[in-house]
C-alpha cells in the first residue's frame, strides 16, 4: 500500500515486542501460538481494504505532523483483528503498543497506572471497552480529550483534585458491543471503524499465509476448503488450519507427506462438526432449535438464549452476525427468524 510504505524509513518501535512487562498488571502477556502469526505492517495485513486506506491515511499525516494518531474505535465480531490492527498501527507509527482489556482496569489505580506510564505517542489499546467501568471511563475523558489526569487525593473534606499532564498519546478501544459504549466516550474517537466478515480470496490468502508460517503446504482445494469454513474468521481459519494439521500428523500424511488434501480437511471438519458452509454446532443448534420448536420464529433473544442455555451477548455478538451476514438468520422487531436459506442448507446438511 503505497501510503504505508513511504513511511517505512522510519525507525523501528522503541520496543519491538508491541508489549509487554510481566510484571505489571492490569496490562496482559501476550504469548499464545497466533500471536507469532499476527501480520506486523499495514501491507502484510490481509483484507479490511477500507479500514487500512482509512486508518493508513491518518497514519500517514500523524507522522507528517509528528503527532500521536488520533484515538480509534475498533468495533465488530470477535476474531477479525482488531487487537492485530492496534499491534499494526503502534507498529506503523513506531511506537510502542500497551494492551489490556476494560475488566482488568477494575480501580482506578489501574489506569492511572497505565497512563502515567505512557511515552509520548504510546498507543494503548483497551479491548472490550464497551466494559470499563464509570470511574475508569470518567478518567478516560479528560486524558483523551485534553491529555490530562484528573485525581482525586484525600478523603471527606480534605479530598483535593490535582491535575497531571500526560504525554500526547492514542487510544485504540476495540468492542464487540459499539452500541453499548457511552456517547461521551464514543464522541471522543476521532476514527471509529468496523470490521467487516472476510471474503473467500482474503480467506484463502490468510490461510496460505499461515500454513507458510507454520510450515503445512496444502493443496488449492484443501485452502479453499478451509476458507470457505471458518465463518468469514482469520482467527478460526488459523484454529481449524491447526486442526488440520493436527490430523495430517496422526495420518501420517503431515507435512513430509507433501500437499495436505481436501480429503483431510473435510476429516478435520467433521471432526470438528463444521460444515461445508462453515457452521459449527451451536450455529445449527439455535437454527434448528427455531425450526423445530417455533416454526421458525420470531423468537425473543431472551427466550432463545435460555432454550439453547447459552447467555444472550454471547448469542447476540459470537453467534448470530455470521448467520445473519449469511442470509441464514433474519432480525425483525418481534425476534428472531431463520430464514428459507437456513432450512435448505440444514436439510442438505441432515
Ligand atoms: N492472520 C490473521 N488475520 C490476518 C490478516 N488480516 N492478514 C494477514 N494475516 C492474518
Amino acid at each position: 500500500m503505497a501510503i504505508v510504505s513511504s513511511t517505512s524509513g522510519r525507525k523501528p518501535p522503541r520496543r519491538p515486542e508491541a508489549l509487554v512487562d510481566p510484571q505489571s498488571a492490569p496490562e496482559e502477556v501476550v504469548s499464545r501460538p497466533e500471536e507469532k502469526l499476527r501480520p506486523q505492517r499495514l501491507d502484510d495485513y490481509i483484507g479490511q481494504s477500507e479500514l487500512k486506506q482509512v486508518l493508513g491515511i491518518a497514519v500517514e499525516a500523524a507522522l507528517g505532523r509528528g503527532d500521536a494518531l488520533d484515538h480509534v474505535l475498533l468495533y465488530g465480531p470477535p476474531g477479525l483483528g482488531k487487537t492485530t490492527m492496534a499491534m499494526v498501527l503502534a507498529e506503523e507509527m513506531g511506537v510502542q503498543c500497551k494492551v489490556t482489556s476494560a475488566p482488568a482496569l477494575e480501580r482506578p489505580r489501574d489506569i492511572v497506572g497505565l497512563l502515567v506510564n505512557l511515552q509520548p505517542r504510546d498507543l494503548l489499546f483497551i479491548d472490550e471497552i464497551h466494559r470499563l467501568s464509570r470511574v475508569a471511563e470518567e478518567l478516560l475523558y479528560p486524558a483523551m480529550e485534553d491529555r490530562r489526569l484528573d485525581l482525586t487525593v484525600g478523603k471527606g473534606s480534605t479530598a483535593r483534585t490535582r491535575s497531571l499532564d500526560l504525554p500526547t498519546f492514542t487510544l485504540v478501544g476495540a468492542t464487540t458491543r459499539a452500541g453499548s459504549l457511552s456517547s461521551p466516550l464514543r464522541d471522543r474517537f476521532g476514527l471509529i471503524q468496523r470490521l467487516e466478515f472476510y471474503g473467500q480470496d482474503d480467506l484463502e490468502a490468510i490461510v496460505e499465509r499461515t500454513a507458510g508460517l507454520i510450515g503445512v503446504t496444502l493443496t488449492p482445494e484443501a485452502l479453499s476448503s478451509i476458507a470457505a469454513s471458518c465463518r468469514g474468521t482469520p482467527r478460526i481459519a488459523n484454529r481449524l488450519l491447526r486442526r488440520v494439521r493436527d490430523v495430517a500428523s496422526v495420518r501420517g500424511s503431515g507435512v513430509s507427506a507433501g500437499a495436505i488434501d481436501q480429503a483431510l480437511v473435510g476429516e478435520a471438519l467433521s471432526l470438528h462438526r463444521v460444515d461445508h458452509r462453515g457452521l459449527d454446532a451451536s450455529d445449527r443448534r439455535l437454527l434448528q432449535l427455531l425450526i423445530d420448536h417455533h416454526g421458525g420464529g420470531p423468537v425473543g433473544l431472551e427466550t432463545l438464549a435460555a432454550a439453547l442455555g447459552d447467555d444472550p451477548v454471547t448469542l447476540e455478538t459470537v453467534v448470530e452476525p455470521f448467520l445473519l451476514q449469511q442470509g441464514l438468520l433474519m432480525r425483525t422487531p418481534r425476534g428472531r427468524m431463520v430464514t428459507d436459506a437456513a432450512r435448505s442448507h440444514l436439510a442438505e446438511a441432515a
